[in-house]
């Protein structure tokens, strides 16, 4: 059976380890795609107000009949609102958005250290008062390097409950990992199959072919047994179906380091780096 492990975050919250992410979802077509998921068993759905689908993926969730407990839901802030009073603002809208009373884990999307004079500092202590009305059961960042984490562990009082970062097996991300490893901040891994970049590549498809299961079964395991948490994207019902039958089966240590070596550090990044990144939609 398909039981999806739980991670204890370092707020005492759990989060299932594999959940669906609505990234590139129109909105006319997020509510099919999330009532899909919940019907094969997902019960974590990761958002984000840049995304423009919060509100399709509230209405699926109500619409699913399941407590609103069981479902883990996750969104983010836009880059245009890392200042207070907007963050704020921004916060109170995708709560309307998603038409829910709290979210379960609320993200700073990107750390933009060259705009906003550098200061996701005041931002983080923003989220921080979330936290403490009860509105984001927990709280965390995304795209965050290590030395942005530093500095919110020498200025602040919360440690990150998780860092969504990109990880796939072109670009490990090792580094981040390893910081979070210590620090206690779950690493969330998002385009865990490169959006699809990684599937042909000879050394998965041969594990696949070995172990009888496909190759972005096998991205999404390794993933797993790495300890990360996953929300692969898809609007295809049956991938899924397959990304979600991930449960049932092992991968050797050795085929885990294979697909580990695969890693071409900076050059197999395929969104923005973090450290330049600083799109502010208009
Ligand atoms: N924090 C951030 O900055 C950030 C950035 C990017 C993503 N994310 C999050 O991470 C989630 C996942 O990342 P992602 O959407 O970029 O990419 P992804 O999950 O790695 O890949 C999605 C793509 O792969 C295809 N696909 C899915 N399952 C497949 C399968 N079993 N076999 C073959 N193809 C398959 C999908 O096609 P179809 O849909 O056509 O089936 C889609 O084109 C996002 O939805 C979002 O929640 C966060």
């Amino acid at each position: 059976m398909n039981a999806v492990p739980n991670i204890t975050l370092n707020d005492g919250s759990a989060i299932p380890q594999l959940g669906f992410g609505v990234f590139q979802i129109e909105p006319q077509e997020t509510a099919k795609a999330v009532s899909e998921a919940l019907g094969i068993g997902y019960r974590h759905i990761d958002t984000a107000e840049m995304y423009g689908n919060e509100k399709e993926v509230g209405e699926a969730v109500r619409a699913s009949g399941l407590d609103r407990g069981d479902v883990f839901v996750t969104s983010k802030l836009n880059n245009s609102f890392h200042e207070p009073d907007d963050a704020r603002r921004a916060f109170d809208e995708t709560l309307s958005e998603l038409g829910f009373d709290s979210v379960d884990l609320f993200l700073i999307h990107w750390p933009l250290p060259t705009l906003y004079d550098g200061d996701y500092v005041s931002t983080w202590k923003t989220l921080e008062g979330f936290k403490q009305d009860g509105r984001a059961r927990s709280i965390g960042v995304s795209n965050f390097q290590v030395e942005h984490l530093e500095r919110l562990a020498a200025e602040t009082d919360t440690v990150p409950a998780v860092n969504q970062i990109e990880v796939h097996p072109y670009l490990t991300n090792e580094t981040a990992r390893a910081y979070g490893r210590e620090h206690g901040i779950a690493t969330e891994a998002w385009s865990p199959i490169a959006q699809g970049a990684v599937l042909d590549d000879p050394t998965i498809v041969q594990i696949a072919e070995k172990v009888g299961k496909t190759p972005a079964q096998v991205v999404l395991r390794w993933h797993v047994e790495r300890g990360d948490i996953v929300f692969p994207k898809s609007v295809t019902p049956s991938r899924m179906e397959e990304n979600f039958e991930i449960f049932d089966f092992e991968l050797e240590p050795a085929d885990v380091e294979a697909i580990t070596a695969l890693d071409r550090g900076e050059d197999g990044r395929t969104g923005p780096n973090p450290d330049t990144f600083a799109y502010v939609p208009g």
